[in-house]
């Protein structure tokens, strides 16, 4: 067992509010002493996306087991944590209801105080997990399968949002673009795959603009034209280039995507920029904020790719600072499907 000096915090952290099953040892908020994730994506391909009534019943399954593995990776034992946090919302309720009983049972069960984490305020921490120089304030783009926010992140845990998005999630936008050209699900990571043998400048997709907050997203009318675009060739029987299709797709979300963040950061005066959620692991995306961030005179952190996407090391480092700040729940604590950032 590894030394546990009272001053050393370990938290168990659980997440379970997509279609990952995950739990993580973390040490003091940014070493993770284990990471498991056993992902149902297999099992949601058949149906195109995720069914939730399927990620429940694989949630109930597999997450005595995920603990279990994520305390032996970390070498650890139950009664080693300082405190049990979990993902408490937003996600699929009947997903985030498993992790959040689960978290309840063991820590009722072993005597340890519980900790409810909003899982953007998790995405957001996977920052800190290997850039231990990064502190707030800095501003976050966070782009997600539900959600696409741009924040000032002030605190550890304090948000203010200055943009959001007016309809589609950046992720969501790429799963329908995907599923129309026939990539399949996930579409994220097809699309990204496709896109390295394709010319971004093949086709123009239009650049959504959005009325009165310049921060503000919009992804339906890209979409749209995306999926415009697809049946006019399907009429006239053109065949379409999915490499160029989706180099073209991404290049125009990317560009929407990086321009509002740089400028952000430049208007509200932060020097600091970084990315969280599963878009984040988008190739075209690090790279075009890495050279706009640096042309920019901006210092960019992103996540490992594994820490990108849905994960319980993000929750047990978004747990740590609740802790250090006194945050407990309650034994009444409940899942929130429709949790709002900034909300306890
Ligand atoms: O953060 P996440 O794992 O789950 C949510 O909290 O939503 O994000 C999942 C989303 C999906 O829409 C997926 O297609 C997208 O992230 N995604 C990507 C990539 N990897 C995952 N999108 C673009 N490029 C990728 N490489
Ligand atoms: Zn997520």
């Amino acid at each position: 067992m590894k030394g546990n000096d009272m001053e050393d915090v370990y938290i168990l952290a659980i997440e379970s509010s997509c279609d990952e099953t995950a739990a993580a040892v973390v040490k003091n908020g940014r070493t993770v002493l284990s990471n498991i994730i056993s992902s149902q994506i297999a099992l949601h391909t058949m149906f195109g996306g995720v069914v939730p009534e399927i990620a429940s019943r694989k949630h109930i399954e597999k997450i005595n087991q995920v603990i279990e593995d994520a305390l032996k990776g970390a070498d650890m034992k139950l009664e080693d944590m300082t405190a049990i946090a979990v993902t408490y919302g937003p996600g699929l309720i009947g997903a985030l209801l498993v992790g959040v009983a689960e978290a309840k049972a063991i820590a009722y069960a072993a005597k340890k105080p519980l900790i409810g984490v909003h899982h953007i305020e998790g995405h957001v921490s996977a920052n800190f997990i290997e850039n231990p120089d990064l502190e707030p304030p800095f501003v976050c783009l966070i782009v997600s399968g539900g959600h696409t926010h741009l924040v000032i992140v002030r605190d550890y845990g304090e948000f203010s949002i200055i943009g959001r998005t007016r309809d589609d999630a950046a992720g969501e936008a790429f799963d329908k673009v995907a599923r129309a050209v026939g990539l399949g699900y996930p579409g994220g990571p097809k699309i990204d795959r496709a896109a390295r043998d394709g010319n971004p400048g093949a086709m123009t997709f239009p650049r959504a603009k959005v009325g009165d907050n310049p921060y503000d997203f919009s992804f339906s009318g890209l979409k749209s034209a995306v999926l415009n675009y697809i049946n006019h060739a399907k009429m006239t029987g053109e065949e379409i280039c999915v490499p160029d299709l989706a180099a073209s797709f991404q290049n125009a979300v990317v560009e929407v995507l990086v321009s509002r963040t740089v400028e952000a950061a430049k208007e509200y005066g932060f020097s600091k920029v970084a990315i969280a959620g599963g878009v984040a692991s988008n190739t075209a995306l690090r790279e075009a904020m890495q050279h706009a961030c640096m042309d920019a005179g901006l210092s960019f952190y992103y996540p490992s790719p594994v820490f990108c996407t849905d994960n319980a090391a993000m929750i047990g480092t978004a747990a740590y600072y609740e802790y250090r700040k006194g945050v407990r729940a309650g034994w009444d604590l409940n899942a929130v499907a429709n949790l709002r950032l900034g909300e306890r």
